[in-house]
């Protein structure tokens, strides 16, 4: 199976990767200092925020959560707007909401316990086979396979999969797990994880310092050229106007975004028109007057689709919404295309 000068078990991976990971681990806030149990909370919390987001975007975002709420116990008594602001600019705010609902389930039906079955946590909300694994495998040892974008990498080019992605995640999940060591899978799982996101890179992987060099097929083949991937279909674009609306003291209107569907649901953002399925016709219903469209467009990528926005400035005098002063706009929960338009039309508030 492996193309190796001197024929490799798959004992010999990872036992070769252990000995790398040991010297050269990342210093990360969620792994716990030499000699301290890892904490399973600490370990769930981190990989619902490294979904989608980079680990330098992560470290600040983890370490005033955990300061915020440093138990599952603290995190079920909090508010929800509490943790979408505290999740304001991450992105993906669905994460944010199921892990407070998850705290809540967790308290109530496990006694505020992680130590369960990886098909009990399977059953909690936004907890997909990625995160139960990681928590079983990160924070109890147990041998479950877990396999993010830079596992994906090392394996594809270990074994310079011809399969394309997303066709070859099984295949690729059945090759990590193959390899994994018995004896220690949560430092197997991080050392791969830290071996993709150091060594092993998407771009110009450094090769030459590879402990798995010796035993990687892809190294006379370009590795750069793995995971091979599907071609993507092109985002759709859409367009909506937002109206920056603001009364005579110089407030701005924010409304709250229905919770019970489409984008920023539950989040604070300018009343807009046309790009979401929630939008009504903000002219008429809030009164607005003397619309001026801003020069820029703002430009807004969401998984799904690109987004144009066009804002209006406008002036109104209704009494409904939440009338915030520029100055305060940072206590609410803003998602990151509002902060974007703040940044041309409060250029001195937002930073
Ligand atoms: N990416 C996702 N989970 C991670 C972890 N636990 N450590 C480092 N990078 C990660």
């Amino acid at each position: 199976m492996f193309h190796g000068d001197d024929g490799p078990s798959h004992n010999k991976v990872s036992s070769v990767l252990l000995s790398w990971y040991a010297s050269n681990k990342r210093v990360l806030p969620w792994r716990d200092p030499q000699g301290l149990p890892t904490d399973p909370y600490r370990v769930w919390i981190s990989e619902i925020m490294l979904q989608q987001t980079t680990v330098p975007t992560v470290r600040g975002y983890f370490e005033r959560f955990i300061s915020r709420w440093p138990s599952v116990q603290d995190l079920a008594k909090a508010s929800l707007d509490d943790v979408l602001h505290e999740w304001q600019g991450l992105g993906y705010y669905s994460r944010a909401k199921n892990l407070h609902k998850c705290a809540v389930m967790i308290v109530e039906a496990f006694d505020g316990t992680f130590q369960t079955a990886e098909k009990d946590f399977l059953s909690l909300p936004g907890v997909g086979p990625y995160t139960a694994a990681a928590i079983q495998s990160i924070a109890f040892n147990s041998p479950s396979t877990v396999v993010d974008g830079n596992v994906e990498r090392v394996i594809a080019r270990l074994f310079s999969l011809k399969t394309p992605l997303p066709q070859a995640k099984a295949e690729i999940h059945k090759l990590a797990g193959h390899i994994r060591s018995e004896e220690e899978p949560s430092n197997y799982a991080q050392a791969l994880m830290d071996l993709g996101s150091s060594v092993c890179t998407p771009k110009a992987p450094k090769c030459v310092i590879c402990p798995l060099e010796k035993f990687c097929s892809a190294k006379k083949h370009n590795p750069e050229s793995f995971p091979i991937r599907q071609k993507k279909k092109e985002k759709p674009t859409r367009r909506g106007i937002f109206y920056f609306i603001q009364d005579d003291k110089g407030r701005v209107l924010l409304e709250k975004r229905p919770l019970s569907g489409g984008l920023f649901s539950g989040l604070m953002a300018l009343p807009s028109e046309g790009w979401d399925t929630t939008d009504d016709d903000p002219v008429t219903r809030l009164k607005i007057k003397n619309i001026k469209p801003l020069p820029e467009k703002v430009r807004h990528v969401f998984t799904h689709f690109s987004l144009i926005a066009e804002v209006r400035y406008a002036e109104s005098t209704i009494a409904e919404g939440v009338w915030v002063f520029p100055e305060a706009l940072s206590n609410y929960a803003l998602p990151t295309l509002m902060k974007k338009i703040f940044k041309l039309t409060l250029p001195e508030t937002v930073e």
